[in-house]
């Protein structure tokens, strides 16, 4: 068995609540790990670091888990460059272009979208992104959600049908039939490759009765539930997560007391080193509101509620065409109120707990070997220097890429 051990990091972040400095960061000074078998075997202190096969020096810089993007939607052929421009020079986004995607998507051939998907997930990793979940939602035909989820099986386990995204132009008049195949022959289609369903559960795409019954037959199947929730106004999508025990809320740009009480219901404490956390996360994404040129959440609202908060990219070609996680925690710090801290935990810790794995997101022993060396000595340098390529290295399952 072959040992890796990264040696001399002048800040580890391990997201092991209590153990060291830092709240739920859990920052360790002057650190060493060692990796075995694509897992972290020991974390400790580099005066007592063990020997092993090979070393990487990361020279005082600081270490940090890979981030977990828990939103992200990879399968699709074209862009929506000039439905940016448009809304850059003051038109609203409507998700009228979701269709636009539809139609691009449906003529590519796999190996199209595969080129794709597999260069976002390659230029994901390489800004640090060790994890992330891939969306359907741009084929909505039997064959073409089954294919977008076969496709983004081949790179990440963490896949959601979305065949709920929008109702399709061919259903326009007959909402209640579209909702019945993605209930019946999609569903059934997609389910072998999909881990998770979601809706787009608001004004123009799918009203909360028939969200409810997608999302119900998808569970009946065994797939876990994920809410695209109250992003283009308020609704009642939080709250559906919430009844329907969702891993994850997203966007939750516009949210009532009630959504934030709702959200905060589902805490469930603990004698554990963390206190506990919210069953259903509230997952924000800055990168749709920079995109949409729209008011971003107020993430603070949920953190004083202590609603456990996740932050991703939404990666897509119509309202959010980043794949870049540390762009999105120096937009959440500078337009959220979230403190460094809080942004960085949301995007390791946070994205993990989305997703409910308790073997990413975190560094101790026996936690997969996903971590990034930064060309910094802390993690705040990543809200600090908005921009700037701050990622030296980064490890997938204990591999150096
Ligand atoms: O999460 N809101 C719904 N779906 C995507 C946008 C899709 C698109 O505009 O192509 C989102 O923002
Ligand atoms: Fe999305």
């Amino acid at each position: 068995m072959s040992s890796l051990l990264v040696d001399n990091i002048g800040e580890l972040v391990t997201n092991e609540a209590g153990r060291g400095e830092g709240g739920p960061l859990g920052i360790r000074r002057r650190a060493a790990l060692l990796i075995e078998e694509g897992e972290v075997a020991w974390v400790g202190s580099a005066a007592d670091a063990p020997a092993a096969d090979r070393r990487i020096d990361a020279d005082g810089a600081a270490v940090l888990p890979g981030f977990v993007d828990s939103h992200a939607h990879l399968v699709f052929a074209g862009d929506r460059a000039g439905e940016f421009a448009a809304r850059m020079a003051g038109q609203p986004y409507t998700g009228g272009g979701i269709r636009t995607t539809v139609r691009a998507t449906r003529a590519a051939s796999d190996g199209e979208l595969r080129a794709t998907v597999r260069r976002l997930r390659a230029e994901a990793l390489r800004q640090g992104t060790t994890t992330i979940e891939i969306k359907s939602g741009y084929g909505l035909t039997v064959a073409d959600e089954a294919r977008s989820l076969r496709i983004a099986a081949e790179v990440s386990t963490e896949t959601t049908f979305l065949g709920a995204h929008v109702v399709p132009a061919e259903y326009a008049d007959r909402p209640d039939d579209y909702v019945g195949l993605v209930c019946g022959p999609m569903l059934h289609a997609a389910a072998p490759y999909a881990k998770w369903i979601d809706v787009f559960c608001e004004r123009g795409a799918f009203d909360v009765d028939h969200a409810r019954a997608i999302l119900a037959c998808g569970q009946a199947l065994g797939l876990g539930v994920r809410v695209h929730a109250n992003q283009l106004g308020p609704g009642p999508g939080v709250r559906l997560g919430v009844e329907l025990g969702a891993a994850s809320v997203d966007h939750c740009t516009h949210l009532t007391d009630a959504d934030v009480d709702a959200l905060a219901s589902t805490r469930f404490d603990c004698m554990c080193a963390d206190g506990g956390h919210t069953t259903t996360v509230a997952t924000l994404l800055p990168g749709a509101e920079f995109s949409t040129r729209s008011p971003y959440p107020d993430a603070r609202r949920l953190l004083d509620a202590r609603v456990t908060v996740a932050l991703a990219t939404d990666c897509n070609p119509g309202s959010s065409y980043t794949s870049s996680m540390p762009f999105c925690i120096a937009l959440a710090v500078r337009e959220m109120r979230m403190t460094p801290a809080e942004a960085v935990w949301a995007a390791t810790a946070g994205g993990a707990r989305a997703l409910r794995r308790d073997d990413i997101g975190v560094l101790r022993p026996r936690a997969r070997a996903d971590l990034i060396i930064l060309d910094a000595p802390s993690h705040l340098h990543l809200a600090y220097r908005p921009g700037v390529p701050l990622i030296r290295q980064v490890l997938h399952n204990g591999v150096p890429l």
